[in-house]
C-alpha cells in the first residue's frame, strides 16, 4: 500500500481510481496507470493513446498487438535493426525485463476500433488477390491476426500499413529481411490495396471476446 500512496504524484489521473482500489481491490482499470501497468506506460500513451486510439496516423496501435512481437519490436528499437526519431530514444532508456513487461500488458487491452472506411470491391479483390499469391495468411493467419511474433495487421492505421510496407520493401525497416524479400516482391499499388484493405478488417468480433 506504501507504494500506491508514493505513486499518486506520479500519475494524479489515476489518483481517484487508485483510492477506489484501495477499497475495492478486484476492480483494477486504469488505461495507462492501472493495477499492474508497468511504470513507463504512461509515457506510451503519450503517443499510443490513452484510450488505445494513437495521436496520429503514423502512430501503431500498440493496444491488443501480439505480446511477442511487441517485444521484438522494442528489442529491436533499442538494437537499432528498426531505426525511429521517437521510438528508437524511448527504447534506449528499457532493459530487457522492461520490454518483457509492457509487451505483457499492452497485448492484453483491447483493439479499439479506428472507424476506418471500408474499401471498394474492387481494392479489396485487388488485396485478395495479393494476399493469396504472397501466401500473407500462412504467416499472418486467416484473419489477419496474427500471432506470437507475428503482427496483427488487423484495423491498423492505413497509413501507417503502407508506410511500414514500403519502409520494409526499400530497406529503410531492417528488421525482418524475410518481410522486406515479400515487399519487394509485391507491387507497390498492391500494396496499396493491402493496407486498405487490411485497415477496414473488423476482427474483433471473432478473436477478441476474452480482451
Ligand atoms: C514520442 C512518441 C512515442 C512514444 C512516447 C512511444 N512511442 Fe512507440 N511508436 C511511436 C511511433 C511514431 C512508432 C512507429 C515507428 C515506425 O514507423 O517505425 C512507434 C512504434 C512502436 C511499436 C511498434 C509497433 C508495430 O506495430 O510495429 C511498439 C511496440 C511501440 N511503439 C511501443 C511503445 C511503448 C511500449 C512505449 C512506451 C515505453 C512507446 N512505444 C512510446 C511513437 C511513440
Ligand atoms: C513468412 C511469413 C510471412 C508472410 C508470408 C508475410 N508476413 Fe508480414 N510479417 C511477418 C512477420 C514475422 C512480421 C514481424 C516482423 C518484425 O518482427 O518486424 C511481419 C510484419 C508485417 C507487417 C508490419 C506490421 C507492423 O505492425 O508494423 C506488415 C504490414 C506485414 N507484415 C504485411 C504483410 C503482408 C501484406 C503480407 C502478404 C503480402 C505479409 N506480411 C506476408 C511474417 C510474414
Amino acid at each position: 500500500m506504501t507504494m500506491r500512496y508514493l505513486s499518486i504524484p506520479k500519475r494524479p489521473f489515476c489518483a481517484a481510481l487508485l483510492l477506489s482500489l484501495l477499497l475495492l481491490p478486484s476492480q483494477a482499470a486504469c488505461a495507462e496507470g492501472g493495477e499492474g501497468a508497468p511504470p513507463q506506460a504512461a509515457l506510451c500513451a503519450s503517443c499510443h493513446g490513452a484510450d488505445g486510439v494513437p495521436i496520429n496516423k503514423q502512430t501503431p496501435v500498440i493496444w491488443g498487438q501480439n505480446e511477442g512481437y511487441l517485444f521484438l519490436q522494442l528489442r529491436d528499437f533499442k538494437g537499432g535493426s528498426r531505426k525511429n526519431d521517437l521510438m528508437g530514444p524511448v527504447a534506449a532508456t528499457l532493459e530487457r525485463d522492461d520490454m518483457l513487461a509492457l509487451a505483457a500488458y499492452f497485448s492484453k487491452l483491447k483493439w479499439p476500433n479506428l472507424q476506418q472506411p471500408d474499401p471498394s470491391a474492387d481494392v479489396i479483390a485487388k488485396a485478395l488477390s495479393a494476399a493469396g499469391s504472397v501466401g500473407c495468411p500462412a504467416c499472418h493467419l486467416a484473419h489477419f491476426q496474427g500471432d506470437g511474433t507475428t503482427a496483427r495487421l488487423a484495423g491498423q492505421w492505413q497509413e501507417y500499413l503502407i508506410g511500414t510496407m514500403m519502409a520494409f520493401r526499400d530497406g529503410a525497416r531492417g528488421n525482418n529481411p524475410g518481410m522486406s524479400d515479400l515487399m519487394k516482391a509485391t507491387a507497390p499499388d498492391d500494396l496499396e490495396a493491402l493496407s486498405r484493405y487490411l485497415a477496414g478488417l473488423q476482427i474483433d468480433a471473432y478473436i477478441n471476446q476474452d480482451r
